[in-house]
């Protein structure tokens, strides 16, 4: 038994997640969360939200709250619709918790004691009519880069350019429109990543079997010259991780906190000490240090392509200058963007669908299914409700549907509600199982190797399978003349719902439940030799036939729909 640490990218507080959002790292987590499990690993698997930082301010500032009290409330919404996309982790921890303020301020006295944190007098922009300094989302102006002209402090979202808020062409505060700003002296800490530089080049060049997306992101930020430069780890706000050594204070830093990206991945250990804390586990440090046993985890780590520098460099660069025992990442699963009906998602904007609208128009296996089997590795995916109906009704509804209910209802009108006896396998089903072995192995192969389309394809294909063996096998036909023949094919198929329930569930939990219940079995051992695992319902074993596992989404639901999502969210 393997042991596997799995973290999403902390999803940002500021609001509800966009599909683009679900698909880039929580949705493909769970998947292979859910798969490992399956497999009978040991695993655990994190995510949290991401609490600090300009957008939770003002995101709280526009709801009119406290801003504990809005990230309060935005965490237990945002726990609410994982559980409702059935995202299965261990735990939903909080950037903001008493255990990941005690392990930042930790890192950085570790940091300060190896010599890695510089003290800087820097110009900031300062905000008169706002009384306070403009860091990041604060400001916004003219992109020095590209010429866009809503760029924020941190980052343009046009050409995705890291920015400085001091390089905005005419820039303005958010907070109240100003444009009476000036420079103004502050001291801030830097973390001098630049001086790691080889040892990260060397980290990075070890990791051969990373895709390549992530591994391109990397290299290009290790090489591009500005890629690496020393990078503040301050901030003059209030909200956020108070800047201290340990429990110590920092002299000159009072009144000053943490950068969100310098607490936010360092939630993923403390969000492992909350899993603790909440009394759900025992020990966090066997799957976080490698002086308790860590070496023996895999540490996976999913996200979108726009957060790859971050878990390649600067994070890795956190954990190697604490000269601690912590364990790295061994894989970094990234993504490209999915679009929404010839656009983009945006969360600002409020276009395309968000993960609680989602579920207000069709059950989370829906979703689930269309996302992964569309998500965008290799090049950015886009959503389109012609898509979206044309898979659930082919895929889910015509293909898997179909195969259990035609084969659950002819059982039940011609032998009853057990499993029929019948004679033995024949060479069609011989066939069948030695298609479905290697399928199935396939599979496997997709699923550890997380090539999320082909995995998907690849049940899709094991599906059509079985519906192929029943249109050719065609048991109604053959109960006229050999009831025996069609008995034995019955209970074939019977065991192929099974066996299809099993390798399912981790794209489709809810249907999988349905189907074993069904099938009135607990057994969801992961399939070793196909032809042995289509034995597991014996003879006279009793099952019911399920209620409809997926309906079709009609054409006039689908424009209803397409209409509903076209504008943008109120
Ligand atoms: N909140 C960030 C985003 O949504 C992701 C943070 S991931 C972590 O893009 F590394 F900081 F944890
Ligand atoms: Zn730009």
């Amino acid at each position: 038994m393997a042991r596997h640490l799995i973290t999403s990218a902390i999803p940002y507080i500021n609001g509800i997640k966009h599909l683009g959002n679900l698909v880039g790292s929580q949705l493909p987590a769970d998947l292979y969360a859910r798969y490992q499990r399956g497999r009978g690993h040991e695993v655990l698997f994190l995510c949290a939200t991401d609490e600090h930082g300009t957008p939770a301010e003002l995101a709280a500032a526009k709801a009119g709250k406290p801003v504990a009290e809005y990230c309060a409330e935005m965490h237990e919404t945002q726990a609410e619709i994982a559980r409702g996309f059935r995202l299965s982790f261990d735990h939903f921890g909080r950037s903001s918790s008493p255990q990941n303020h005690r392990l930042t301020q930790h890192f950085a006295a570790r940091l300060d004691a190896a010599g890695l944190i510089e003290e800087r007098v820097e110009t900031q922009i300062y905000s008169k009519a706002d009384g306070r300094y403009l860091p990041d989302r604060y400001i916004e102006g003219t992109c020095p880069n590209c010429g866009f002209e809503s760029a924020r402090g941190d980052q343009c979202d046009n050409c995705t350019k890291q920015l400085d808020p001091v390089d905005l062409i005419e820039p303005r505060s958010v907070i109240s429109g100003s444009t009476d700003l000036e420079p103004r002296e502050t001291k801030h800490l830097y973390l001098k990543q630049s001086g790691m530089r080889g040892e990260l080049q060397d980290w990075i060049d070890s990791k051969a079997d990373w895709p390549i997306l992530t591994t391109s992101i990397a290299k290009k930020w290790l090489n591009d010259g500005d890629g690496l430069q020393d990078r503040g780890i301050t901030r003059d706000l209030d909200w956020g991780i108070p800047v201290k050594k340990g429990d110590a204070d920092w002299p000159g830093m009072e009144g000053k906190v943490f950068y969100v990206w310098f607490d936010a991945p360092i939630e993923y250990i403390a969000c492992a000490q909350e899993w603790v804390d909440a009394g759900k586990g025992a020990d966090w440090e066997r799957w976080w240090r490698t002086d308790h046993g860590a070496d023996d985890v895999r540490y996976t780590q999913f996200m979108g392509k726009d957060n790859v520098p971050f878990h390649t460099l600067s994070f890795p660069a956190t954990i190697l200058g604490s000269g601690e025992p912590w364990k790295l990442v061994d894989y970094i699963k990234s993504f490209n963007y999915l679009n929404y009906d010839g656009g983009q998602f945006s969360t600002s904007r409020g276009r395309g669908v968000f993960m609680d609208q989602a579920l207000e128009v069709l059950p989370a296996d829906y979703w689930r299914w269309w996302l992964l089997s569309h998500a965008p590795e290799s090049s950015d995916a886009e959503f389109t409700w012609e898509n979206f109906q044309q898979s659930v009704n082919k895929d889910l509804a015509d293909v898997l549907g179909n195969f259990v209910s035609r084969v659950s209802k002819f059982c039940r009108s011609k032998f009853g509600e057990e499993v029929p006896a019948g004679g033995a396998h024949g060479d069609r089903e011989q066939a069948l199982i030695a298609d479905l072995e290697r399928r199935v192995r396939a599979y496997e192969g997709h699923m550890d190797a997380i090539e999320v389309r082909k995995a998907a394809a690849e049940l899709r294909a094991i599906w059509v399978a079985g519906n192929e063996y029943l249109q050719d096998a065609a048991p109604w036909a053959t109960f006229k003349t050999e009831p025996e023949t069609a008995a034995m094919q019955i209970r074939l198929a019977l065991n192929l719902i099974r066996l299809y329930a099993v390798l399912s569930a981790p794209f489709i939990p809810d249907a999988s439940a349905q189907l074993l219940e069904a099938m009135k079995t607990e057994d969801d051992a992961w399939p070793g030799n196909i032809g042995a695992a289509l034995q597991t319902l014996s003879v006279g074993h009793g099952f019911a036939v399920p209620d409809v596992t997926f309906r079709k989404i009609t054409d006039e639901e689908r424009a209803e729909w397409q209409e509903r999502f076209a504008g943008t969210r109120g």
